[in-house]
């Protein structure tokens, strides 16, 4: 069993930001913010959201599809500066390469964290609220899970559950699940800063209990 710690770390978003925002701040709470945060898309309203906090944000524009080596390199080049050991995945669409995620699983696990939304293995990839929603499933959540090279595989170290109400309808659905993303991501952080991670040689698991 090794227990691991987190030295430095920083976050990776597409879209609207709203994990990314959840952890910066968390960050900020405890004294530990992220040393930068990257948005691969134009127009993402993290870019300044970030910057508002104080935050160094690089818009790195990727390729729209597929593995963009040119990307990765230069997130490695800031990573390599920053002194980074840790990645959170916030809303991150883009699929990494293994070269890439190797680099960040130098103790045999991965130090790349992702929030997926869905209660994993069920509805992997893209879609989850509303796989969910349209399945009437009566359960429905989030994990968050180590990223390795088998797309939303990796080694889960959260998962929420949440009861569905009947009476919802899908915008409410996805705010109840994305603001229940943003508290839990935010734990997971303060958990992985406050007491890092052991790892089993198979399995993940925080060290502090979550009272979510
Ligand atoms: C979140 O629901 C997150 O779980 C999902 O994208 C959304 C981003 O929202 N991530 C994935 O689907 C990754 N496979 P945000 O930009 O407001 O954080």
């Amino acid at each position: 069993m090794i227990e691991v710690n987190i030295r430095n770390y920083a976050i990776m978003a597409s879209g609207q930001g709203s994990n990314a925002l959840a952890l910066i701040k968390k960050g900020l709470d405890l004294g530990r913010p992220p040393q930068f945060v990257i948005i691969n898309k134009a127009d993402s309203p993290l870019f300044e959201l970030a910057k508002e906090q104080g935050i160094k944000v690089y818009s790195i524009l990727s390729s729209p599809k597929g593995i963009d080596l040119e990307f990765e390199a230069r997130v490695l080049n800031l990573c390599e500066t920053h002194q980074v050991d840790w990645l959170f995945l916030a809303g991150f669409l883009k699929i990494l390469s293994s070269s890439f995620i190797n680099h960040f699983q130098q103790l045999g696990f991965s130090q790349i964290v992702n929030i997926h939304p869905s209660l994993l293995p069920k509805y992997p990839g893209l879609g989850g609220y509303k796989l969910a929603f349209t399945n009437n499933d009566n359960e429905f959540g989030h994990t968050i899970h180590l990223v390795t090279e088998g797309v939303d595989e990796g080694p889960v170290i959260y998962q929420k559950v949440i009861a569905r109400e009947a009476n919802w309808n899908f915008e409410e659905f996805t705010t109840v699940g994305k603001k229940s993303e943003n508290k839990s991501y935010g734990l997971v952080l303060e958990s992985l800063l406050k007491n890092g991670l052991s790892w089993d040689g198979h399995k993940a698991e925080l060290t502090w209990e979550l009272n979510i």
